[in-house]
């Protein structure tokens, strides 16, 4: 899954000047808008991974997208499988209206969204998701600070600050919690993008979590875990 000629600059450029951008993924068109997560390449490495896991793993009936910003992650996941269920959960209410106008724009119906709290990862009524994918915000304090990220990542400038800080050290501490409701929702399987700079201490926190769980990094930045 590729976003045709896709470029974070042209897009953070055509929201600067337009309030708003439409990429295109294998026709299937997403718009995005000022104050909501603007996906990177990357994204789509994460969505493709995802993809052919479902195909695979055929008892996998409810998704969760946590974190899910423009919604570009269940929007493209639930006009692949129809037929299942995707819990998609968000904190900021912009970014929930744009993913609900992604759904509707691509007449999808089996996506349900979810308003969490702050420092809430998800909530009940659908107590099993069978597989997580998420992309929470990854960029810690001890980073955020060093004026260095914004050399090494330009677009990080662009992107809104709720959606990328995690208020923690080392930009863990989402993972940990998201983790940790997976654990209560009986969740099976867990693909994570991380920061790819601490993709190693993020694995290492996750594997103290006291439940069996076998966690590997699949690429740089996803991380995969298989829940018992
Ligand atoms: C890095 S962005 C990823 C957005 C989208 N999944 C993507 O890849 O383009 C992380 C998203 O998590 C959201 N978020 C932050 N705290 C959250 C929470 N407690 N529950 C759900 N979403 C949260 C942010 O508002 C932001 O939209």
């Amino acid at each position: 899954m590729e976003a045709k000629n896709f470029d974070i600059f042209n897009v953070i450029s055509d929201i600067r000047k337009n309030g708003q951008a439409v990429i295109s993924v294998e026709g299937i068109n997403i718009t995005l808008r000022k104050g909501v997560f603007i996906p990177d390449y990357k994204m789509f490495q994460l969505i493709n991974t995802a993809i052919r896991f479902i195909e695979k793993n055929k008892t996998i009936l409810t998704i969760g997208d946590v974190g899910t910003g423009s919604g570009v992650i269940a929007v493209l996941i639930a006009k692949r499988f129809p037929n299942k269920k995707i819990f998609a959960y968000e904190t900021s209410a912009k970014a929930i209206e744009l993913a609900r106008y992604n759904t509707s724009k691509n007449n999808i119906k089996n996506v349900r969204f979810f308003n969490n709290k702050r420092g809430s990862w998800s909530i009940p009524p659908y107590k099993k998701i069978d597989f997580i994918i998420s992309n929470p915000p990854y960029l810690g304090n001890l980073e955020y600070a060093s004026k260095n990220i914004f050399k090494k990542y330009p677009d990080l400038k662009y992107q809104p600050k709720m959606a990328i800080r995690s208020y923690d050290k080392y930009g863990i501490l989402p993972f940990v919690k998201i983790l940790n409701g997976a654990i209560r929702h009986q969740t099976k399987y867990i693909l994570f993008r991380s920061n790819a700079d601490f993709v190693d201490k993020t694995v290492q926190t996750l594997q103290k979590i006291p439940h069996k769980i076998k966690i590997k990094k699949i690429r740089d930045g996803i991380i995969f875990a298989e829940l018992k």
